[in-house]
């Protein structure tokens, strides 16, 4: 039985990790600590709230006796680390936050489990890093895909913070022998994401006969994994992963932001061919080619061969089903998403918690 702290919890894929832990493992207790900014949205967790192994606490990783009082008083034994600033667009316009949360945040919290877990109660732990492809940055189209010893090159703050977090946690190992792991994922989509991601934005857009803004020529290419697969991969990396490893976590599944796009059109199209209310022409015709990010990174590859073949990791959802399934819950969860495009989320957080954001 694991009692596990989850940073980040209320956000995309910590949301999703944390119905994935519950259902997965019913024994375990889960504490998520989240700050709640923009992307995080407490409302996520309505359903968790209801299990007594789960408990949200509202707060911020760089609150270093907070995090320290939460490993002691819950007795975590592993620790699931994803709040981030995780929006390339935002670190481009503005870094700052990116280096307080994703480099000093992770910091904090490798002090308070060095603390907690080394110097005064020493226990076994675990505390595992997600972390993004991005630090290795930007393939050319022949280039192999990154590996695990493929040298770090981010090139936006983004990557750049999270390569920095990633360094700290190997540092933590090496020196003091904190139990560490690092996942490095590839892009991920699914239920809960935060609609200023490509593919939410996409399908909003649509329904609501919106332009669809392509940066550039759109022939940018990533690696596409459904956010379950992603929480598979730390799965296996928290119950038989080696302790100072890394992993990289993908899932063969390159494709070129034009065809996403396009791809899901016309799966709105197939679902309404007469159109939706807001647009009655193909949504394709919605497409708009936009000016390209700063420093766009071209491509994005993952070789996943360490922990397929180490641990047994093989994806369980393919990209034609698991972007239909992501489709539907965008189209089921409309109340959701408008909560979020009109700002009323925060308000509906206070009206039905005790601990208003
Ligand atoms: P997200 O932006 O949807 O959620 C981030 C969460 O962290 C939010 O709930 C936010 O409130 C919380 N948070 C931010 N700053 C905090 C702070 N200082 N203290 C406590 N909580 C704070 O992000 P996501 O897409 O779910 O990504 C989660 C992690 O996975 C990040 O570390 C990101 O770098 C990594 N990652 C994301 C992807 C992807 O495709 N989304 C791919 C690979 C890796
Ligand atoms: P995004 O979802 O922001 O993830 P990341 O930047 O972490 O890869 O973007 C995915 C790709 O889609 C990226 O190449 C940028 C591109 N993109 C657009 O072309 N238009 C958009 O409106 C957005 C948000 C992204």
């Amino acid at each position: 039985m694991k009692n596990i702290l989850v940073t980040g919890g209320a956000g995309f894929i910590g949301t999703n990790f944390v119905y994935y832990w519950l259902a997965k493992y019913p024994e375990d207790h889960i504490i998520v600590l989240d700050a709640l900014t923009y992307a995080g949205n407490r409302a996520n967790l309505f359903e968790a709230e209801k299990n007594p192994k789960f408990k949200f606490i509202h707060g911020n990783i760089l609150d270093q006796p907070l995090v320290e009082s939460l490993l002691k008083n819950h007795k975590i034994d592993t620790l699931v680390h994803f709040a981030a600033e995780s929006h390339v667009d935002r670190s481009i316009h503005g870094p700052d936050e990116f280096i307080n949360t994703n480099i000093v945040g992770t910091h904090t919290l490798l002090k308070a489990a060095k603390k907690v877990w080394l110097d005064e109660s020493p226990k076994n732990h675990r505390f595992h890093h997600i972390s993004t492809d991005e630090v290795y940055g930007s393939l050319k189209p022949k280039d192999s895909p990154f590996k695990e010893i493929t040298p770090y090159t981010p090139n936006s703050p983004y990557a750049a913070s999270k390569a920095s977090s990633d360094h700290l946690v190997r540092a933590y190992h090496e020196t003091y022998g904190l139990q560490t792991s690092i996942s490095n994922c590839s892009n991920n989509y699914g239920p809960y994401q935060f609609p200023e991601k490509l593919i939410p934005l996409v399908i909003i857009n649509i329904i609501n006969g919106k332009p669809l803004p392509v940066y550039g020529d759109g022939r940018q290419i990533r690696d596409w994994l459904h956010v379950d697969d992603h929480n598979l991969g730390v799965d296996l990396i928290l119950n038989r992963g080696k302790v100072g490893e890394t992993y990289n976590i993908g899932g063969n599944n390159e494709w070129t932001n034009i065809d996403i796009v396009k791809t899901i059109c016309n799966l709105i199209h197939e679902r309404y061919p007469n159109g939706t209310s807001a647009h009655s022409n193909h949504p394709q015709t919605l497409i708009t080619h936009v000016k390209d990010r700063l420093g766009h990174d071209r491509r994005y590859a993952i070789n996943a061969e360490k922990i397929s073949s180490e641990l047994g990791y093989s994806p369980a959802e393919s990209f034609e089903t698991g972007i239909r399934k992501t489709l539907e819950w965008f189209l089921d969860k409309e109340d959701w998403w408008r909560r979020i495009m009109d700002g009323s989320y925060s308000n509906w957080i206070a009206v039905n918690y005790d601990d208003p954001k």
